[in-house]
């Protein structure tokens, strides 16, 4: 992230992260998500994609996720993207790595505000199909192979969504992540929401201590391990979520908004939307906060623990924490490289 947008994020008393969900459509079937199976629906044209980056311009937005559904589906993203680098924002381009190839490779590095993050969650080709529903596994693994030998310093990161069917797989996916230099950032599994899905293969109540467990060993390892991702307190809060004992409120509406493939604005994918950006305006809605009461509903019953919701939040009311775990962090520079 540009320092710039940075300082801006931490301090902001507006939302500065945008999540953008391009399509719904997906070329994977994964088991714990319903996303592939929404049914065809229109979506934002470029141009209409255009008058909303305008209004996140204007309304103070400084990273975006494009996200979806599968982002890389959309013959046009390599537009979209340029398009949002000319606005100036960084962007963090969430992919099952499937049609990361060395076409879209090269044009993707060329952007220095554009981070890759594929996900990855196996390195069995039975359990990648078990959970994702396609046989792709070598493919994104020979993806991912290729971008990181044309561009061995480009700082790519891997999110493994870690549930019961695959988390003895952790420890082999991460060290493939230290042998490949790619930064490895172990998100958990989450049966709630309108797009997640309850699966038993996936279920982990029987076995939180496990997870616990896990979580402790990379809160107590983040701080050094040069390809780890993340801080130790996001993961100490994740610790006290699957506790449940983790009270304090997400970053939904006040950090952080999402867009659906028609434009309608969420304070949280679960929750209404409060806007339609093709028709209406973010700087006007935004402030009427009719998005607060649901927020709080929900997380007073602390119902999920999206990094992405709850890590700008985490960071805003914890800076003098957070530059203490900078500063005396082994890997300082790998922060700035990741971030
Ligand atoms: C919804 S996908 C969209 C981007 C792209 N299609 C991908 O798979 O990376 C974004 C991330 O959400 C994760 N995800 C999907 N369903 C989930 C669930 N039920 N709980 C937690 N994470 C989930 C995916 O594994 C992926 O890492
Ligand atoms: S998790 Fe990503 S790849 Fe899997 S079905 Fe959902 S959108 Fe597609
Ligand atoms: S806790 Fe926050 S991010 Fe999670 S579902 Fe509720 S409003 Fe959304």
């Amino acid at each position: 992230m540009k320092l710039s947008n940075l300082i801006s994020s931490l301090f902001s008393k507006k939302p500065t992260h945008a999540v953008l969900f391009l399509t719904y459509q997906c070329n994977s079937r994964c088991s714990w998500c319903n996303s592939w199976q929404r049914p065809k629906q229109k979506q934002l044209t470029f141009s209409q994609i255009k008058k909303i980056l305008r209004q996140l311009k204007k309304f103070g937005i400084k990273l975006i996720y494009l996200s979806g559904g599968e982002p890389l589906i959309r013959t046009d993203i390599l537009e979209i993207i340029k398009l949002a680098s000319d606005f100036s924002f960084d962007m963090i381009l969430a992919t099952n790595g499937i049609l990361l190839d060395g076409r879209i490779i090269h044009h993707l590095v060329k952007y220095p505000s554009l981070h890759i993050n594929v996900s990855l969650d196996t390195l069995d080709q039975k359990l990648y199909q078990k959970i994702r529903g396609v046989k792709a596994l070598n493919r994104v693994i020979k993806n991912l192979k290729l971008l990181k030998k044309l561009y061995p310093n480009y700082p790519l990161r891997l999110t493994m969504t870690i549930s019961s069917a695959n988390l003895n797989e952790a420890k082999k996916v991460y060290a493939f992540c230290q042998e490949n230099k790619i930064y490895f950032s172990p998100n958990p599994y989450f049966p709630q929401g309108r797009f997640r899905k309850y699966s038993s293969i996936h279920d982990y109540q029987s076995r939180k201590n496990k997870f616990i467990h896990y979580y402790q060993k990379i809160a107590q390892k983040v701080k050094n391990e040069p390809f780890l991702s993340g801080f130790p307190l996001i993961y100490q809060k994740l610790i006290l979520w699957l506790k449940n004992q983790l009270q304090e409120p997400c970053g939904a509406g006040q950090e952080i908004i999402f867009i659906d493939p028609r434009g309608k604005v969420y304070a949280c994918q679960d929750l209404k939307p409060f806007a339609d950006l093709t028709k209406e305006s973010l700087v006007k809605k935004w402030p009427e906060k009719k998005w607060l009461p649901g927020v709080k509903k929900c997380y007073q019953k602390t119902p999920c623990f999206i990094f992405c919701t709850r890590s700008p939040y985490i960071l805003k009311n914890n800076k003098m924490r957070i530059m203490l775990d900078l500063l005396t962090s082994k890997k300082i520079l790998h922060y700035f490289k990741m971030y």
